[in-house]
């Protein structure tokens, strides 16, 4: 079997490790742990884009509002460190919450933008909370480049915007969405599904598809103009998803990069993500398609 990565739990480590590795090519993988395929294959395409990787098992507290699912979200490190053992990984960081956040810490950043739709209403507080640790890591870490899975498309679009505007030097890509045979968005989220919930869940998939579908077939067959038939493909998915049992918080469709609403000069041709937030039981579910957008901007 690979090696045991090595596990740095405070900063004083993770920076005396990080000036002892001075000039290397480094990329890094956040996370919050309970890894699944999703991560494994994020871990995979860095192993082979840089010298050394790095991976954190870390589950941020400033991003989950009180009444969520932080006291419940799953771990299961020694099964994390055998699957990051597999992916070559060389370091993994696994802090404590006292650690990146002793008493009396008190600085936030917040993107103000793309943070505001989607997600942003019903998570308050959890982009900022998702853009502090990802800069704190990124800022103790240093790499080159930073791997993000396109299931949270906003929280990736949000990094870039960050990097952007903060003049950081790190390549941050987006790597598509790992699905399950039936379409279902790998998360560690799935794991609060029950069976029946399991095999209901891969609706939001298949809607998405449905709405891209006649997105982009809206040129061959224009009877409305585009903005009245998206928005027309948008109602029936949500009435759908809603009869399948579904509590929906969104399903939109807006603009790239930066969230803009669709306007009257919108077409098939311009970079669109649909995505979508919807609760099955008590399991919180987001998915999202993105299409003429060049990939090039989001992967590689
Ligand atoms: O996507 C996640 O798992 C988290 O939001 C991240 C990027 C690791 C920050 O805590």
């Amino acid at each position: 079997m690979a090696s045991l990565p090595r596990v740095l739990s405070t900063v004083q480590e993770l920076q005396a490790w990080r000036s002892s590795v001075e000039g290397a090519n480094i990329a890094f993988v956040p996370t919050m742990g309970a890894l699944h395929e999703g991560h494994a294959q994020l871990l995979h395409t860095i192993r082979h884009r840089c010298e050394l990787s790095v991976l954190s098992i870390f589950v941020n507290p400033t991003q989950f509002a009180p009444h969520e699912d932080l006291d419940r979200y799953p771990k299961s490190f020694e099964s994390d460190l055998i699957l990051a053992a597999t992916e070559g990984v060389d370091v993994v960081f696994a802090p404590s919450a006292q650690e990146l956040y002793p008493m009396g810490y008190s600085t936030f950043v917040e993107e103000s933008h793309l943070s505001t739709p989607f997600c942003g209403p019903y998570r308050l507080g959890h982009f900022r909370g998702v853009t502090t640790i990802v800069l704190k890591l990124l800022n103790l870490i240093r790499p080159q480049l930073a791997l993000f899975g396109l299931k949270d498309a906003q929280q990736f679009f949000i990094l870039k915007k960050m990097v952007l505007d903060l003049n950081l030097e790190v390549a941050v890509e987006g790597m598509e969405t790992v699905r399950a045979s039936d379409g279902l968005a790998l998360s560690s989220r799935n794991l609060y599904l029950s069976q029946q919930e399991r095999q209901l869940a891969p609706v939001i998939y298949q809607t998405l598809l449905q709405i891209k579908d006649s997105c982009l077939s809206h040129s061959m067959r224009p009877k409305l103009p585009y903005l009245e038939a998206v928005n027309q493909s948008l109602s029936n998915a949500r009435q759908l998803l809603i009869q399948n049992g579904f509590t929906l918080q969104y399903l939109d469709c807006l603009k790239l990069p930066y969230f803009d609403p669709l306007d009257s000069n919108t077409t098939d041709k311009d970079p669109q993500i649909i995505a979508v937030a919807a609760i099955l039981g008590k399991t919180r579910l987001i998915d999202n398609v993105i299409f003429s957008y060049n990939p090039t901007d989001c992967q590689k």
